[in-house]
């Protein structure tokens, strides 16, 4: 089921721990692996974000160029429609490419695979923040050239992408053209039967409102026709030559290209800046988005591009400074692996302010640019650990939702807010309602991830000011989903739902459901008494608003305390659902490996009738609920469910790691770990050239962190247990708690707490307590063969 499609030769891709680079051109691999390429090098800001498509503009796969939360409506037909079934889905759209920069070598074009290369090196290098690429040929006419570019997307100014390409005449001089380029093509139609990729577009979707050229600049401007929203994206240059240079500027509605023309003398270096700025508003009218987008480039070019460098260069050092993650073993392509996975975080969140988070970022348009729990469960622990303020603009987002969220329950008959399975502007995108609208966890996972973040980071103005509404709106949701069952002794049950195994759909009393909603049941009542004794003004501005009355409080604490959640004493293990256990086993021996994923192989009947699992359900409540369950329990499920387990998400792995970890079940935990921290470098799921795996990516780190390093946060209450592979001799993880940036370094005898910044952090080791200080900063302690049974964790409850 689960195997690496592809393993990088050492010999093209070194693992250099600071690039993913490629050193030499390889004709055929660069043939079969573009679309791959072209999300390995791709660049973000988690605002703009552009695949790493060559310069040449081909060969390619798909150029994307996107803008986080940019997208136009799409109507989603059914052959057979049902109530309450959202009719209008949203795209995130493609922008205007500005990557081309097309040579011509004596009216001859240079394009790679034809070129007669002599050195060629690409690389995305992870402590600069930039995609590199250095290639030396040969000219049709015998002319040996060397082109450099190094394209950035900017942490500091998040409208803003800048290329500079160098070009030397290495042995004789030569005449040469570079037609800069911005285009709008017309929008891809997907041609595939898979239920993952983006739906496409059938005609114009982004409406020229005008242009505006002049120089070396030019800037082309649309609207969206239904979701009204304005793009501006231009593109300015400076260039440098000791030879005159010819500059000519030609554009249209959606084609824009400044073509610079020179005689160029050996050894003398022609160099060309590109700027590219893009925005969007909802705003009609072309004017202030057409300004906007001449702003930046005005700014651009002030800074110039090596001042812009520069600022990239320390952004990304201090994002190393607060996440690096580093793991010394025998096999050097796990240090790139994981700081490849490390940067993609970064590129996907660091400048998503006022948005959410992608499932492919923004490197691909598969899910349609949608937000889903991923952002919650699996990338959201690493921000609250190492960019605190991004993890609340991400909860935020999700606060300035929240109307939509209520009127979408209005609309499912509920009490309270629904967040939506997948979107963009806070409306439910999924047209599937089973592995859809029925996964009501997401609400719960959102609970869960706010009580995370203002826990771990003592944030607790945001629980007051925007985190208690969204509590009190997903708790009432959950009483009015759910009821007191009398075929179940009084229970509360909650049915007609689906948990995260999407092989498994509208069950009743789905374990990791029933869990995440007694958190969030319990965790809104605790707010809202807190709130009255700390806060009651705060508390009185919100029954106000949201019309809280005192019962609701009993009610909510008695549907927690009598939450139904099965077991089965005869097996010892938490059923995943009430009938998961009845089912029939999937017949894996007679399943062919070519048949995986099986979503794509069988229909969702026989999937649903069948014990087989997508992705971690049961395990991933053991993993997020962890004190719910004993050693033993943990032991039994995982046993009971890993062997049902196609992974056939990318979220699974990771997740299984985690707690194959707890239970002591190393060979697997590390296996598991190889697998998710490769999930696109080896593109283990197959589909990695539609985009990274934003969720397996940010569970790489869940499993560094809460697997090996044995991080518990429970509470609020800090806790390691760490565990270090054979494989590997020494592993570094660096958190920060409550503005406190701490190290902790372990090998096999020892774990190493070090305080980095910060006055005082207390948490536990293997049960003890302990504190770092300014007084004490470094701290050392003894690291068993075995993993102890973590304190707490031992009851259930
Ligand atoms: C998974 C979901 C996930 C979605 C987006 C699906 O394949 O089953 O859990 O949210 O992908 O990543």
């Amino acid at each position: 089921m689960l195997r690496p499609r592809y393993i990088p030769p050492e010999d093209i891709f070194p693992p250099n721990p600071w690039a993913f680079e490629a050193v030499r051109y390889d004709a055929r691999l660069a043939r079969e692996l573009t679309g791959q390429a072209e999300t390995m090098f791709a660049l973000s800001n988690g605002y703009l974000g552009i695949r790493g498509t060559a310069e040449e503009g081909m060969p390619v796969r798909e150029a994307g160029t996107y803008l986080n939360g940019f997208y136009e409506h799409r109507p989603i037909s059914y052959g057979e429609h049902a109530y309450g079934f959202p009719t209008v889905g949203q795209s995130i759209l493609n922008c205007p490419d500005g990557t081309a920069l097309k040579l011509f070598v004596e009216d001859e074009p240079f394009i790679v695979p034809q070129a007669e290369i002599l050195s060629y090196r690409r690389a995305l290098d992870l402590k600069a923040g930039t995609l590199n690429r250095d290639v030396r040929w040969v000219s049709p006419t015998g002319k040996r050239l060397l082109m450099r570019t190094v394209r950035l997307v900017s942490l500091a100014h998040r409208h803003l992408a800048a290329i500079e390409l160098e070009l030397i005449a290495e042995d004789a001089d030569v005449e040469v053209a570079v037609s800069s380029e911005l285009e709008n093509y017309q929008p891809l139609s997907a041609d595939t039967m898979d239920p993952r990729l983006a739906e496409g577009f059938v005609g114009r979707v982004l409406h020229p409102t005008g242009t505006q050229s002049e120089g070396s600049r030019a800037i082309l401007s649309y609207r969206t026709a239904s979701s009204g929203l304005s793009l501006g994206c231009g593109m300015d240059h400076s260039a440098f030559a000791e030879c005159s240079i010819f500059t000519e500027l030609v554009c249209n509605d959606d084609s824009a290209a400044v073509i610079f023309r020179c005689k160029l003398s050996r050894k003398r270096p022609l160099r060309i800046y590109k700027y590219l700025s893009y925005h969007y508003c909802d705003m009609p009218g072309s004017a202030q988005i057409l300004f906007q987008a001449a702003s930046t480039l005005d700014r651009a070019k002030t800074h110039g591009f090596q001042a812009i460098l520069e600022r990239q260069r320390s952004d990304v050092g201090r994002f190393w400074a607060r996440a690096d993650v580093t793991v010394e073993s025998d096999n050097p392509r796990t240090q790139q692996t994981i700081r490849w996975n490390l940067f993609q975080l970064l590129q996907a969140s660091e400048r998503a302010e006022g948005h959410g988070i992608g499932a492919r970022g923004l490197t691909g348009r598969t899910y349609e640019g949608h937000y889903f729990w991923d952002t919650e469960i699996y990338v959201l622990p690493f921000l609250i650990y190492t960019n605190p303020s991004i993890a609340r603009s991400v909860l935020k987002f999700r606060y300035d939702m929240l109307d939509k969220a209520r009127a979408r329950a209005r609309e499912l008959g509920h009490r309270g807010a629904t967040f939506p399975w997948r979107t963009i502007n806070g409306e439910e995108a999924s047209a599937y309602y089973a592995a859809g609208t029925a996964q009501y966890h997401i609400n719960a996972d959102i609970a869960y991830a706010l009580r995370k973040y203002v826990e771990v980071t003592g944030d607790e103005e945001f629980l007051w000011s925007y985190g208690a509404e969204i509590l009190i709106e997903t708790a009432r949701l959950w009483f009015d989903l759910g009821f007191f069952s009398d075929m179940k002794g009084g229970r509360f049950c909650i049915n007609g739902v689906t948990g995260p195994d999407e092989y498994t759909a509208i069950v009743n009393n789905n374990c990791f459901t029933n869990l995440m909603a007694r958190e969030n049941l319990r965790y809104a009542v605790q707010t809202v008494r807190a709130l009255e004794r700390l806060r009651p003004e705060r508390l009185a501005t919100l029954v106000a608003h949201t019309g809280l009355e005192r019962s609701e409080l009993g009610h909510w604490e008695e549907a927690s305390e009598r939450m139904y959640l099965p077991y089965d004493e005869r097996l010892g293990v938490h059923p995943q659902d009430d009938d998961f256990l009845d089912l029939e086993r999937w017949d894996f021996a007679s399943t062919s490996e070519d048949e995986y994923p099986l979503l794509l192989h069988y229909h969702p009947l026989n999937l649903y009738r069948s014990q087989v699992i997508k992705q971690a359900d049961t395990v991933m409540a053991m993993f997020l609920l962890n004190g719910h369950f004993t050693r033993d329990e943990k032991r039994r499920n995982f046993e009971y469910y890993d062997p049902l387990t196609t992974h056939d998400s990318s979220l699974s792995v990771c997740i299984q790691s985690i707690v194959a970890n707890e239970i002591g079940l190393e060979q697997k935990a590390i296996e598991y770990f190889d697998f998710a921290a490769a999930m696109d470098m080896s593109d283990i799921g197959g589909n990695m050239m539609h985009g990274a795996h934003v969720a397996a990516i940010g569970g790489t780190w869940l499993a560094l962190a809460y697997g090996f390093a044995g991080l518990r946060d429970s509470e609020g209450h800090i806790s390691f247990n760490p565990i270090l592979p054979k494989a590997w001799s020494a592993f570094k993880l660096v958190l920060t708690v409550r503005g406190q940036t701490f190290r902790i370094e372990i090998d096999h005898a020892s774990a190493t707490y070090r305080l980095l910044n910060g006055e005082h952090v207390g948490f536990s080791h293997a049960g003890e307590e302990c504190v770092l200080s300014s007084a004490e900063p470094v701290l050392i302690r003894p690291v068993g063969p075995l993993r102890a049974d973590p304190g707490g964790f031992s009851k259930p409850n």
